[in-house]
């Protein structure tokens, strides 16, 4: 599988620019005086499946034949990789499988289902999900569609970075979050090509830290998948992204699933913001780091907001930063 190109990526933007309008990209008062820096949240939460996952699956499905998308796909995911392939699949016309976990969150496969793909509820975990995916794969002759190994998923990815710089050129720095690692692969290339100086930081809950080992350490490692927060859970990594991340990515941060949960509500209250946990994760790494970045316009990418209801009642129930710094 070839690395992506910024070439990929424009040819990318023209394809997507066919079926999904930009998404919008704001920095908020409350937020910037909560964080102490200009941070521009770009809203890939207000897609019409509430994630960027999105723009990958468009571009990858608008680059098969008449008879690839006849053979349909099958993919499996925590839900927004799954949502991207439903909605890719429902626009140009191909069957569809998806296997999600036993236990998914109920929002994310409602979609899937309003989509008109299959769903198949089955797994513990998203890693138990790819082996069972790629079984039915292997029975009915459709294309899995793995959701690192794919070079037109990064590509795709990698608009809404493309879009985030357009808006807001002189960015010092860009914060990600990371699963598979196709988003922040995307962003290096983007950022690599429309500004250069601007840095690209990936975070990743320490509760599933594969992708944050295998780019430390330099081979792919598997490590357990602990983490509660659906779009961050995976125990393998991928070699595509990580390939790209070696080569682009100026750093890397672990941070525990409470952090990414009070980042979450910190969007909720500071930037009328609904984001799903890992929509959150990178405002959780600016937070982490916001003593360096003091000052400074910095991107997060709110990648997603698909919350579930019991999700956000949790995080309601979270102190506010303002609260927490006043005592209360
Ligand atoms: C909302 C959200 N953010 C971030 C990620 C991580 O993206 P990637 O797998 O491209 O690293 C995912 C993955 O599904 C996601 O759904």
């Amino acid at each position: 599988m070839k690395t992506p190109e910024f070439a990929d990526v424009l040819a990318a933007r023209r394809v997507i620019a066919e079926h999904l309008p930009p998404t919008p990209a704001w920095h908020y008062p409350v937020l910037d005086a909560a964080v102490g820096a200009e941070v521009w949240v770009k809203h890939e939460n207000v897609q019409p499946v509430g994630a960027f996952k999105v723009r990958g699956g468009i571009t990858l499905l608008a680059s098969f034949t008449a008879e690839q998308l006849a053979k349909g796909v099958v993919a499996a995911s925590t839900g927004n990789h799954a949502q991207s392939v439903a909605y890719a699949a429902a626009l140009f016309g191909a069957p569809c499988t998806i296997v999600m976990p036993e236990k998914a969150n109920p929002a994310k496969a409602a979609s899937v289902r309003a989509l008109g793909a299959r769903l198949v509820l089955e797994g513990e975990v998203f890693d138990e999900c790819c082996e069972i995916a790629e079984r039915i794969a292997a029975e009915t002759g459709a294309y899995f569609v793995n959701s690192g190994e794919e070079s037109a998923l990064i590509a795709g990815v990698a608009t809404a970075t493309v879009e985030l710089l357009e808006r807001a050129p002189d960015l010092d720095a860009i914060f990600v979050p990371v699963g598979s690692g196709t988003g922040v692969a995307g962003a290096c290339i983007a950022a690599a090509e429309l500004a250069p100086g601007c840095r690209v930081i990936g975070i990743q809950s320490a509760q599933a830290p594969s992708a944050y080992e295998s780019w430390r350490t330099g081979t792919l490692v598997d490590r357990p998948n602990r983490t509660a927060i659906e779009g961050l859970s995976t125990g393998h990594s991928f070699a595509l992204p990580q390939a790209v991340m070696r080569a682009l990515l100026y750093d890397f941060l672990l941070l525990d699933d409470g952090e990414i949960r009070a980042a979450q509500r910190l969007l909720l209250s500071a930037a009328h913001t609904m984001a799903e946990g890992a929509g959150a994760a990178a405002l959780a790494g600016l937070w982490a780091r916001r003593a360096e970045y003091e000052g400074r316009r910095v991107g997060v990418i709110c990648s997603g907001g698909n919350a579930s209801e019991p999700e956000l009642a949790a995080v309601l129930a979270i102190a506010t930063a303002a609260e927490t710094s006043a005592g209360r």
